[in-house]
């Protein structure tokens, strides 16, 4: 029996229980609200459930645990279940700073586990096309980036206030730059590795938040080119995009439209290659039966703990470099 814990049932932690029953013959859930258990447990088949994951680990043996609550717990609920014997799927972004993870990693190689961080929108098919194209090297040497990261947060979960949300709560790893960290990690999947990085993370709006509205970043990459990103939880209409300027051409990544815009500079004319949502939400799907397979088929497996280690050291130095008004090198 093939038995997974899902720590924190909310909006995502739903999402991945519908995808994790198709492969797991039990999941067990964990929520410290018992109003989210019981939505859970109306919408799909749960086995156990606990109100506290110490009361989980400690009682059951499972061979995956699934950490989809705030960023403030993370470290603690992956501690213990790397030292339970359990492979690791995490959320984004792995956690609050850098501290700690180096334990984790090494209890999960003295245990021969697997760990993943869900830095999904890697596996959305338009974002693996791009991937393609810039590693065919068709347009030439990229030479810079742009992502454009926002939308507004009120707008998020239409079923709660905004400021009772762990987005709002600095303390509980809410804020534009620790969310919205997808941009990073995509930056570094298909373009490279920063090598300096000069930030500045603010709260501009007038909402209500503890933790950061907007962050601005500027990054050079090892391999020269320059990435530009700008998030924010204040746009009022969303934009979620990267523009990859090329020798030979530009590249542009539209997840708001589905869509990838390509201007080719031989033929001085834009073609663009259409997609849906439906190709867009197949990320998490696809991402379930990514981290099955690593765990069970043996499965070349992407964004592990030291991988996603590497994006949150650029987001501890974002910060620094934001605090300290300072070039910050990574
Ligand atoms: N990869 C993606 O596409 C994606 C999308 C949304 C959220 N996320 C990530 O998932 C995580 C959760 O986000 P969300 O939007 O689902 O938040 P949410 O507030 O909707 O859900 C979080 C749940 O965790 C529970 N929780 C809090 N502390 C807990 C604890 N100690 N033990 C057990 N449960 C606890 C809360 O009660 C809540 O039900 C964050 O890290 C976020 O960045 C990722």
């Amino acid at each position: 029996m093939k038995n997974l814990l899902l720590v924190g049932t909310g909006s995502i932690g739903r999402r991945h229980i519908s995808n994790f029953q198709d492969l797991f013959d039990n999941i067990d859930i964990v929520d410290i609200s018992q109003d989210r258990i019981d939505e859970a447990k109306s919408q799909f088949k749960i086995r156990n459930t606990f109100l506290d994951y110490n009361l989980a680990l400690n009682n059951e043996k499972y061979d995956a645990v699934a950490i989809t609550a705030p960023p403030h717990v993370h470290l603690p609920i992956a501690k213990l279940a790397a030292e339970k014997n359990a492979n690791l799927f995490i959320e984004k972004p792995l956690g609050m700073n850098i501290n700690g993870w180096d334990e984790v990693i090494k209890i999960c190689e003295n245990n021969n586990l697997i760990s993943y961080v869900a830095f999904c929108h890697r596996h959305i098919p338009y974002t693996r096309r791009v991937k393609e194209i810039l590693d065919s090297e068709k347009y030439g040497k990229i030479l810079h980036a742009v992502v454009r990261w926002g939308s507004y947060l009120p707008d998020w979960h239409p079923w709660e206030d905004y400021r009772s949300f762990y987005m709002a709560k600095k303390e509980q790893g809410g804020g534009a730059l620790l969310d919205e960290s997808h941009g990073i990690d995509l930056v570094r999947y298909l373009i490279g590795e920063p090598k300096n990085i000069f930030a500045k993370v603010r709260n501009l709006s007038d909402l209500e938040l503890t933790s950061d509205d907007t962050a601005f970043l500027l990054m050079e990459l090892n391999n020269g080119p320059l990435a530009h990103i700008n998030f924010d939880l204040t746009s009022r209409n969303p934009r979620v995009s990267i523009e990859i300027v090329c020798s030979e051409g530009t590249i542009l990544w539209d997840r708001v439209e589905h869509r990838i815009e390509l201007f080719d500079a031989k033929n001085n004319e834009w073609k663009n290659e259409e997609y849906t949502k439906d190709d867009f939400l197949s990320m998490y799907p696809i991402q379930a039966k990514h981290f099955y397979d690593s765990i069970y088929n043996n499965k070349d497996q992407e964004v592990d703990i030291s991988d996603g280690l590497k994006t949150q050291k650029i987001i501890d130095a974002a910060f620094k470099s934001s605090s300290d008004k300072l070039l910050v090198e990574i």
